[in-house]
């Protein structure tokens, strides 16, 4: 008997397990593309003029593209943040966006207390100190850092993450939370005696504040020379949300003046940050490269909701996570 042609046809693209690409191809043809550059982008364009349903982490897309793209439905991406993706478009065409929140809020919470204990205790540079044969005598308080326990926590933005953050600061460190929101959250208040502040109020009363907000318009720049200039000078700034949340050239120099003492910085504006960024080579400075969620089990969990998400808009049930019910 002859195979029976398949409804639908998918892109895939980067990081999608056996098992996940299989569950797809029981109900489409998927067309899977671990990487798609300069070498394949026409491909993956064929590919995609196909498509029904597009799935991938990191997807770059575009207006012209989806024009390219009639028979797309749905698009699933592998992240909770959407801001890479034209969402105007998307509505316009009525083209379904799922997302993946929840799943990594715990982890990208543990990366901010990460960079939080490596500014606050210059984990990195010790470190390397250490590695490049620096440690001759007993340490003295040039190279001491600053407790962790009992700073005033000031977190920028306390959705799911940023509450995540706040329990861990509360809870484990005994760390009394300011947090930013749109309105009063009672459960962060009752719980973990939590305050809400205004942004200037917070980045004047805070020890480390901590960026927890989803990038777009209104959060663009909103950490800038102004907002930096009102945090303490012995204060850290912690970022894992994204770098354009934080006008960049503006906290180089507060670093660099020592405006503030610190930065501890997951996402920047332009990455792979570039080597010969100054941010690269100050030891005040801990980066690491948008590892937010990257953990072996919450990438998988990623990729499964976004999974789920796709098979359940394309075959028709509710998708778990539609961000633009139109
Ligand atoms: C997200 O899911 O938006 C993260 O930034 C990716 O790690």
């Amino acid at each position: 008997m002859a195979e029976q042609t398949k409804k639908w046809r998918i892109v895939a693209v980067r990081r999608l397990s056996e098992a996940q690409l299989e569950a797809l191809s029981e109900v489409a043809e998927v067309d899977y593309f671990e990487d798609v550059d300069e070498s394949n982008h026409a491909d993956f364009m064929t590919a995609l003029s196909k498509a029904h349903g597009l799935i991938g982490g990191k997807l770059e897309l575009n207006e012209a593209m989806l024009a390219e793209a009639p028979a797309l439905q749905v698009v699933s991406t592998i992240s909770v943040g959407y801001d890479h993706l034209p969402l105007g478009a998307l509505n316009r065409r009525g083209i379904l966006l799922c997302n993946t929140p929840d799943v990594l809020t715990e982890t990208t919470a543990d990366t901010a207390f990460a960079l939080i204990m490596a500014t606050q205790r210059r984990l990195v540079e010790l470190a390397n100190m250490v590695r490049e044969g620096g440690w001759r005598a007993h340490i003295g308080a040039e190279h001491f850092g600053v407790d962790v326990h009992s700073k005033t926590l000031g977190i920028v933005g306390a959705g799911r993450i940023g509450a995540a953050i706040a329990r861990r600061g509360a809870l484990g460190f005994g760390m009394p939370i300011l947090y930013t929101a749109s309105s009063s959250k009672p459960a962060l208040e009752q719980h973990l005696g939590a305050q809400r502040r205004e942004l200037n109020d917070l980045l004047d009363e805070a020890d480390i504040v901590c960026i927890s907000v989803p990038y777009n318009d209104d959060t663009h720049h909103l950490i800038d020379a102004h907002a930096l200039a009102r945090m303490k000078p012995t204060a850290a700034l912690i970022n894992i949300a994204r770098g354009k949340v934080v006008d960049e050239p503006a906290l180089i120099e507060a670093l660099r003046s020592g405006g503030i003492r610190a930065a501890g910085l997951d996402v920047f504006v332009e990455e792979p940050l570039p080597s010969n960024s100054p941010l690269t080579a100050m030891d005040n400075v801990v980066t690491t490269p948008h590892i937010g969620s990257a953990t072996h089990e919450t990438r998988e969990a990623m990729a499964q909701l976004a999974v789920d998400n796709l098979l359940g808009a394309l075959i028709g049930c509710e998708p778990i996570n539609a961000v633009n019910v139109n």
